[in-house]
């Protein structure tokens, strides 16, 4: 079943946090759904170490030597995986995004984030190369935005964006305190009690995001075969 990696050739750029929201919004849907937390400081798994009932499980444990089996153990078995890597570029991270159905790209509206999306968008195209053809779907998301207002940054990028013809999610990720309380809580979105600032509309945010993931794969084709070619 689908893989989607979440990357970005820095730390902070919203990886974890986005990997969280879509793994909790996608398991409120009814899907099964694990995260592989393949970053070495295991936000996820810490996450999965509080008291909440969620449904989505965490694996972590995972090497650049086992990220391939791991993805594909996980997929054979739920419905979602998705893989939460850490900011640098590493063989990991490379194997890991062989194995995407979609990668996201999350990007902070600021002028310097916009060259760390160029970069990821060219670990991307590198793997593709060692991948004889197949195309690995990505999407560069928004992440931290102000829910009431568009920056005049924020408009410069997605027009850059447009020019150098990268693909933009049409769901932003908003700032958002429930976004951070879940980790600081360990709970999900739904458990967190309603005196969380804007609690409401996150949900929705995450439930939009969710649906935007399920169009975009359920558009697609499903990957066909998975490539033996990571391995060299
Ligand atoms: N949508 C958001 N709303 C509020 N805070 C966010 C959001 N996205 C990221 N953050 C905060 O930004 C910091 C970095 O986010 P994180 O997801 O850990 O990034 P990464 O995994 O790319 O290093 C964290 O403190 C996190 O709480
Ligand atoms: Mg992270």
């Amino acid at each position: 079943m689908p893989v989607i990696v979440t990357a970005s050739s820095k730390g902070g750029a919203g990886k974890s946090t986005l990997t969280l929201v879509l793994a909790q919004a996608l398991d409120a849907m009814g899907a099964t759904v694990t995260i592989i937390d393949a970053d070495p400081n295991r936000p996820l798994i810490r996450w999965r170490g509080g008291k909440s009932v969620s449904g989505v499980q965490v694996v972590g444990d995972v090497t650049e030597s086992s990220i391939i089996r791991n993805i594909r153990d996980e997929s054979a078995r739920r419905q979602f995986v998705l893989v939460d890597l850490e900011g640098t570029a590493n063989r990991l991270v490379s194997r890991a995004i062989t194995q995407a159905d979609l990668v996201l790209i999350p990007l902070q509206a600021s002028a310097l984030d916009s060259n760390e999306a160029s970069r990821a968008v060219g670990l991307i195209r590198e793997e593709e190369e060692t991948l004889d053809g197949r195309v690995i779907p990505f999407r560069i998301i928004m992440t931290r935005t102000n829910p009431l207002i568009t920056t005049k940054i924020e408009s410069g990028i997605y027009r850059a964006l447009e020019q150098a013809g990268l693909p933009l999610m049409k769901t932003r990720l908003h700032e958002r305190q429930a976004f951070k309380a879940i980790f600081v809580r360990r709970a999900a979105l739904s458990e967190l009690d309603s005196s969380v600032n804007g609690l409401p509309a996150a949900i929705e945010n995450a439930d939009r995001l969710a649906a935007e993931v399920v169009d975009l794969i359920t558009d697609k084709p499903q990957r066909t075969e998975k490539i033996e070619a990571a391995h060299a």
